[in-house]
């Protein structure tokens, strides 16, 4: 398959700079909205034809360069023996998060392939609708991201609970880790084996460390995920507020490394090396508007790269749901002309 996104990701020459977008799928689209009506989030995550009309909804409106499967993180929680719920109005909500070392060695193991199944199933309806058109992302929760829900049972503004547990009961946590990587490492094998395209790991909220911290608690799970599938299909490795450790998640791993919009993108990429893409990073609340701000930010952005091979333009985080749609599909647009390559 040649598409310009798996180019960029292996830092081949490309016509013009790859986007797509964190969440492309999701509230501020009226065809998402319009079936949310009728299903919860949890229905469409569990069933396959829904999840890959929802998949396909941006491919249709939108010209960017790469698909990223319909799911959500939490979803391995379950079959691990956390179940959880979306709350309206607050988001995921644990049953029975984890408090004590206890809890940690009460976790179950599963086999994606059975527990997950209907996941996979929808990655390949997708590959089949797709008929390579545009390439598909493959997900899953990095170990701190993951033990973050786990713990604090919801969002968290401090991680106060996670970084207890983690300073507190260094073995547990390193216990813990190691479930959360086994899964994950499974988990991206088994959406390779289905026909994703290329895999990301989301370490969203991992910027809540130092590097000593990260290089101590979070960079051996890492790296062992990493390690599972390198030399399959090309690896995202993605966070935000991570401009101190920047150097520390290239070290952990991945083809591509996400850069969010706290750190100018010329200067991200020295940290991280030249050898390595980048994936990023325009603040998304600038696609609120007005639009001649975000399309100008959009291409101080670009001329920091200056066609440079390796880098797919992206949000530094997802998109926000009163996003109006006709912004991103003007920037989808725009970064293509503006990065056309003579
Ligand atoms: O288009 C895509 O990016 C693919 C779909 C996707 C979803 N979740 C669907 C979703 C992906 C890649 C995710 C990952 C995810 N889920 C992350 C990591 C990425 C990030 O944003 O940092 C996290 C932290 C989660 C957990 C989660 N799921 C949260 C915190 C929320 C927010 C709750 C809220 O009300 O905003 C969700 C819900 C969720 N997952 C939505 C979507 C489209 C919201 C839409 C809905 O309620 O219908």
């Amino acid at each position: 398959m040649t598409s310009r996104f798996l180019k960029a990701c292996r830092q081949e020459p490309v016509d013009a700079t790859p986007i797509w977008f964190m969440r492309q799928a999701g509230r501020y689209m009226p065809e998402y909205r319009t079936l949310r009506k009728r299903y919860s989030l949890l229905d469409i995550c569990r069933a396959p034809e829904l999840a890959t009309e929802v998949t396909l909804q941006p491919i249709r409106r939108l010209e960017v360069d790469a698909a990223i499967l319909f799911s959500d993180l939490l979803l391995p929680l379950e079959p691990m023996g956390l179940p959880f719920d979306f709350i309206k109005g607050e988001g995921p909500q644990i049953e029975r998060p984890i408090e004590s070392p206890a809890d940690i060695d009460a976790l179950r193991d599963f086999e994606p392939q059975v527990a997950l199944a209907h996941v996979l199933e929808a990655i390949r309806l997708i590959k089949q609708e797709l008929a390579d058109r545009v390439p598909l992302i493959g997900f899953t929760g990095a170990p701190f991201t993951l033990a973050s829900y786990a713990i604090e049972g919801g969002h968290s503004n401090n991680f106060a609970r996670t970084k207890s547990l983690m300073y507190g009961h260094p073995k547990a946590w390193h216990r813990l880790c190691d479930r959360l990587a086994d899964m994950a490492g499974a988990y991206l094998s088994a959406q390779i084996d289905a026909g994703v395209d290329a895999v990301q790991l989301f370490d969203s909220w991992v910027g809540a460390l130092s590097a000593t911290d990260y290089r101590e608690f979070v960079m051996p799970h890492t790296q062992r995920i990493f390690q599972t599938v390198a030399g399959r299909v090309p690896t995202l490795h993605f966070g935000t507020g991570t401009s101190a450790i920047l150097g520390e998640q290239r070290e952990a791993g991945g083809d591509v490394i996400g850069v969010d919009w706290r750190i100018p993108l010329d200067a991200a990429w020295d940290r991280i090396g030249r050898d390595r893409a980048v994936q990023g990073n325009l603040d998304p609340t600038l696609l609120l508007g007005p639009p001649n701000r975000m399309l100008s930010q959009a291409d101080d952005i670009l001329a920091r790269v200056a066609n440079q091979a390796g880098h797919i333009f992206n949000l530094g985080h997802g998109i926000l749901p009163s996003t109006p749609v006709e912004h991103v599909q003007i920037l989808a647009k725009h970064v293509h002309a503006a990065s056309l390559r003579p």
